[in-house]
């Protein structure tokens, strides 16, 4: 490659580097947000909110396609940036005798490549941990709990189905021993598996002599589940995913014999990000000529803060589940 068509293609890498990694950065603002409310609800309170929070994330077509520009704007600021290092090594494999690295660039700018691929490992590790759970794997627990007070408790049949007791007693009929639902949204096999759920029930009820009446579908329970939906009349099929227990679990001393690993390498990661964003944000910005000589102060340090304050914060929230 000519010298001139070697710079040019370094000029569009950084370009697009530039476009991927503010990118990111955005992401990593709404990332953090979502995550803060980890510890900023505590409970019961705050494992609903942030299910919730993660069920409208995983659903939402909007966020959906959000994601799909974060896979893809994650693999290309690596691969450009693997492909620019090795470049800029091509371009000047020996170095200048006049390089005086310490007095030409700072030291995060000489340790990006280092530092980008650092994370590129945390991230990988990271969604192998919470987002492979999430999206993939069944492993995930569901949001299950019983609520005295539920306005609609939702029962959990031994068949994974949810059936709210509000659609039972508005729309079930007795014949005999059977339930029958006018619902649409109940099919025979679910009416079946309620049905088989009674008629267990009321054998052992009759063996410890107890009289019970089928609609009394409380003592038939198997696992119950409180419908917290925002919208009043819909039923979550899947049901809600507890990541909320799986990330408080794997940061919980007590609960995860390996949580100090974690807590170490997430607080490491988070420290290798914040010198990676230290250069990387102002840089950025000069990569897409977005550098004025009246501004230019005012983006480093915007930079500067943005670099200590987001891996700070997202730093605070293993260590905050691991000491409590
Ligand atoms: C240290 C605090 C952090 C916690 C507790 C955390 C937690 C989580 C959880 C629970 C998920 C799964 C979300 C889901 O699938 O619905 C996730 C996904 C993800 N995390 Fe983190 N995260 C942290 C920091 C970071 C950092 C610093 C980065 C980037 C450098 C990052 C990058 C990602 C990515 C790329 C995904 C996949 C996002 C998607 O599917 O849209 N995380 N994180």
């Amino acid at each position: 490659m000519s010298n001139s068509a070697l710079i040019k293609s370094s000029i569009a890498k950084k370009y697009w580097m530039a476009v991927t990694g503010l990118f990111l950065c955005l992401f990593l603002v709404g990332h953090l947000l979502g995550n803060l409310q980890l510890i900023m609800k505590t409970g019961e309170e705050g494992r609903r909110a942030f299910n919730e929070y993660a069920y409208f994330m995983g659903h939402n077509i909007f966020i959906k396609i959000m994601s799909y520009i974060t896979y893809a704007s994650i693999i290309f600021h690596a691969v450009d940036g693997i492909l620019l290092t090795i470049q800029n090594k091509k371009a000047r494999p020996v170095n200048y005798v006049y390089n005086n690295p310490s007095a030409n660039s700072s030291l995060p700018s000489r340790w990006m490549a280092i530092l980008g691929s650092l994370i590129l490992v945390f991230i990988v590790t990271h969604m192998a941990n919470f987002w492979w759970k999430m999206k993939i794997s069944e492993e995930i627990p569901l949001h299950t709990y019983y609520s005295q007070t539920a306005k609609d408790t939702v029962y959990y049949t031994l068949n994974k189905k949810q059936i709210s007791v509000k659609d039972i007693r508005e729309k079930g009929k007795i014949e005999g021993e059977k339930i029958f639902y006018s619902s649409k949204k109940f099919n025979a096999s679910l009416e079946n598996e309620i049905n088989q759920e009674i008629i267990k029930a009321r054998n052992q009820a009759e063996q410890t002599g107890q009289n019970i009446n089928p609609l009394d579908i409380e003592k038939f329970k198997t696992e119950s589940m409180e419908k917290y939906s925002m919208k009043e009349d819909e039923l979550i099929d899947e049901g809600y995913k507890d990541l909320h227990t799986v990330v408080m679990q794997f940061f919980n001393k007590d609960k995860n014999p390996r949580a100090i690993f974690y807590l170490i390498i997430y607080v490491i990661s988070m420290g290798v990000l914040a010198f990676h964003l230290w250069h990387g944000f102002a840089s950025a910005f000069q990569s897409l000529g977005l550098n004025h000589a009246k501004y230019n102060i005012l983006i480093k340090k915007a930079g500067q803060g943005f670099a200590v304050i987001i891996p700070l914060l997202f730093a605070l929230i293993p260590i905050l589940i691991f000491i409590k």
